[in-house]
This record gives structure tokens, sequence and C-alpha cells, in this order.
């Protein structure tokens, strides 16, 4: 922008200022609601943080991260929990958690990979919001994971490929809406699954 344009531009909003210089707004001003809360299950690795993230920024709406929620509600890594209480501890604290984020406003949930396991999880998953099942396989997710250390259940891909068979009639049971991620990056995804929410009427855009 040159000196002339800055010294106009002064005082004007940023939609204003984009029309005086001719230019289109960086994007359209879009109102996006939810009537459920969207909750994002899948094995570790499936993409559900960065998916969900995306969606989030690009359609202004509020996301939650279950893991990062615990993490900060409890003041430990997740690794830190299963060491310290195991896996039953960490999966009693994951219901306490679902249970409450099910009953606020609604938005993005990114859930651990292994939420489904447990009948209750399920049941409140169910009722309460919709369900995007992103599939990965243990490979894939492999390759996408980049540290390890920071998930317990997650050894080798062998192991892996073992539990997420083992699961996937459970993410199959309660989702609504199945997005196979192989082969693809977080936009395709993304884009596919907001495609999805809005045919299913659980998310409404529209312009300003
Ligand atoms: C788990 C997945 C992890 C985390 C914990 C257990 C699982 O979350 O909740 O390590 O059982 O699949 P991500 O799926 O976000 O990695």
């Amino acid at each position: 922008m040159s000196e002339a344009d800055a010294q106009h531009s002064k005082g004007m909003s940023a939609a204003d200022l984009s029309a005086s210089l001719g230019l289109k707004p960086a994007g359209p001003a879009m109102v996006s609601t939810l009537k459920k809360p969207v909750f994002f299950v899948g094995f570790m690795g499936a993409g559900k943080t960065s998916v969900s993230r995306k969606l989030a920024r690009s359609l202004g709406l509020t996301v939650l991260d279950m893991d990062s929620y615990i993490e900060r509600q409890q003041d430990k890594k997740v690794a830190q929990i299963f060491a310290e209480a195991g896996e039953e501890g960490f999966r009693a604290i994951e219901t306490e958690t679902l249970r409450e984020l099910a009953g606020r406003e609604p938005m993005l949930i990114g859930c651990g990979g292994g939420v489904v396991l447990a009948e209750e999880n399920r049941r409140i998953l169910k009722e309460s919001g919709v369900v995007v099942f992103l599939n990965v396989t243990a490979q894939e997710a492999r390759k996408r994971i980049s540290d390890l250390s920071t998930r317990p259940l997650f050894n080798d891909v062998e192991e892996a490929q073992k539990r997420n068979e083992d699961r996937l009639p459970l993410y199959l049971e309660v989702a609504d809406i199945t997005v196979s991620t192989a082969g693809k990056g977080v936009n395709v995804i993304a884009r596919e699954v907001r495609k999805a929410l809005e045919q299913e009427g659980v998310l409404c855009v529209r312009q300003k």
C-alpha cells in the first residue's frame, strides 16, 4: 500500500479498505452455526485434531481437542496419566470429560482414538452429537505421528494394525459420517467433512 493510500485508509474497516483498493475481501464473510456438537473419532494419527482445527479456522467455529483439554485440566501429559493411573484411570477421566463437553454449546470436538471403547462413551456420542469417523490405516497413521512417546498405546505398526481392526466395528457403530483419509491432505479431508456436515443439516453456513 502507498503512503497516500495508507493516509486515506485511516479509520476504515478492513472491508471498506479492501473495497476502496479494489480488492476482494480475504474470504467471504460467513456465519456458521452448528446444531449439535460434532465429534471426530478414529485411530491415532487419523487427523482428528488437524482436520477439526482446520474446519474451525475456516468456518469461525469453536474447536476443542479432548486430550489437550484433559492435559490442561489435569496439568499432566496423557502419557504421564497413563503411567501414573493406568489406562483405566485415563479412561475414567475421558468419560467424565466427554460427558461435560457433550453438554456444552455445540462445537467441534477432536476425541482421543480410544473414546469408542466404553459403551457409555458410545451412548453419549450417539445421543448428543454427530460423529465424524476419519478412517486411516495403521501404516499411514504411523507416518503422521512424529513422536510415538506421546502415544502410550501406539508401540509399533503391527500392534496398531490389530488394535485399529479391533476398533473398526466400534468406530462404525457411532459414525454418522465416514471419511477415508487414505492419501489425502488436511484441506481435502476438511472440505469433504464440511460438505457432509452441511448435507446432514448439522452445519449451516451463510453469507453475512
Ligand atoms: C488413545 C489415543 C490418544 C490418547 C491416548 C489413547 C487410544 O489420542 O487419547 O493416548 O487409545 O487410541 P489420539 O487419537 O488423539 O492420538
